[in-house]
């Protein structure tokens, strides 16, 4: 079945403020401080040849995922990966990838130690035992994992989480708000000092958790989670191009992810957890989760941001808030967004693990989206 585009304009969904230039006619670029993408799968191999440059074109830095398979475990196979990513990227583009440890039931702290002393590892990512795609070899039982937190308490290393339960019997839309109570809940009891990222939260009470909890507790949010509810998975037939995990919920929990992104508090920052499938990895009977937005991801978070009338806090959310809670600097330069309209690709070329022509379907994929990101290339 065609994949019909998604809308492009999401309607204005809360009582926020207008822009302050509301009435005036409408600016034709923006220029922000350049963003960063505080979570995104880069794959490996082909893959990362079609994917890395969409990424390393907007954002200056990125936090990438570890679940290759096998994942990154080790300090050595992160610098290995980082030379593949920086051999990926077009020359000129000042990309540099922040890697991360893939923590596993018997991962040894003193690796994770080592890997931060020498400048490779950013942070840890936690994905509970089958959560999600290449994740069978995490964390079956968080108890055993307490040497692992005392010693990223210690160094400050954050622990980026998937925040999932992956309990059978709980329903799929369920599952991050029991996360939240069982586990999550109870870590930050046990480990105060752990600085954690909840990463790509998906429901209110993920959002009222974070706001609620103390400093050292953030979340990432990506562009599809505030663009769509799952409603989006079934429109017409299914539609596995929609199907990521955590999986989109219900309309009230856009909004409350939408007004925790334009709100302003920096506890919560952009992460776009573009995670790009051959196309018929995901059109299949058992289809991989996972949206790939990296191409259009600035312009489809600045579309929601407009539509909440909160174009003034983009920067912010997009390149200030990342870097603050991971203790980095913020980025000098800049990028431009041009007010054009313009359609977004149905489908982008790649070659898959194999080196076999296939083709990627983008988020917005065959939509006009009102912004365009300025070639940073261009003289
Ligand atoms: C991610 C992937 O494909 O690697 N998929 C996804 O739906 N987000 C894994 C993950 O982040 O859960
Ligand atoms: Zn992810």
């Amino acid at each position: 079945m065609a994949v019909a585009p998604f809308p492009a304009e999401p309607a204005r969904t809360n009582g926020a403020l207008p822009d302050a230039n509301a009435g005036a006619e409408p600016a034709r670029t923006i220029s922000l401080r350049r963003p960063d993408d505080w979570h995104v799968h880069l794959r490996d191999g082909p893959l990362l040849q079609a994917v890395a440059p969409a990424t390393a074109r907007c954002f200056a830095r990125a936090i990438v995922m570890p679940n290759l398979s096998p994942p990154i475990t080790t300090v050595a196979a992160a610098v290995a990966y980082r030379e593949r990513i920086r051999a990926a990227v077009p020359d000129g583009l000042g990309f540099t990838p922040l890697m991360t440890a893939y923590l596993t039931d018997t991962i040894a702290p003193a690796e994770l130690e080592r890997g931060q002393a020498e400048g490779v590892f950013s942070a840890c990512k936690l994905y509970p035992a089958n959560a999600t795609t290449n994740s069978a070899a995490g964390v079956s039982d968080l108890a055993r994992l307490s040497a692992v937190f005392e010693t990223l308490e210690r160094i400050g290393l954050p622990l980026l989480i998937h925040g999932e339960v992956t309990d059978s019997e709980i329903d799929i839309f369920d599952r991050e708000a029991v996360f939240i109570e069982r586990h999550l809940e109870p870590l930050l009891r046990r480990h105060p000092g752990l600085k954690v990222v909840l990463e790509h939260i998906t429901t209110a009470e993920a959002a009222d958790f974070v706001r609620s909890a103390g400093a050292n507790l953030a979340a990432t949010i990506t562009p599809h989670h505030l663009h769509i509810n799952r409603n989006a998975m079934f429109r017409g037939g299914l539609r596995p191009d929609f199907y990521c995990l955590p999986v989109a919920k219900r309309e009230r929990h856009r909004l409350a992810l939408v007004a925790a992104a334009t709100s302003g508090n920096p506890k919560f920052f952009l992460g776009t957890d573009s995670a790009p499938h051959p196309r018929q990895a995901k059109e299949a009977a058992c289809g991989c989760a996972g949206i790939y937005n990296a191409p259009f991801a600035i312009e489809s978070y600045a579309m929601v941001f407009k539509a909440e009338g909160q174009l003034g806090r983009l920067e912010a959310f997009a390149s200030e808030h990342g870097p603050r809670f991971y203790g980095l600097p913020l980025n000098g330069d800049s990028i431009t967004l041009v007010r054009e309209a313009h359609t977004v690709p149905p489908r982008i070329h790649a070659n898959d693990a194999a080196g076999v022509a296939t083709t990627l379907v983008p988020f917005h994929a065959g939509a006009v989206l009102p912004w365009r990101l300025a070639d940073p290339l261009a003289p």
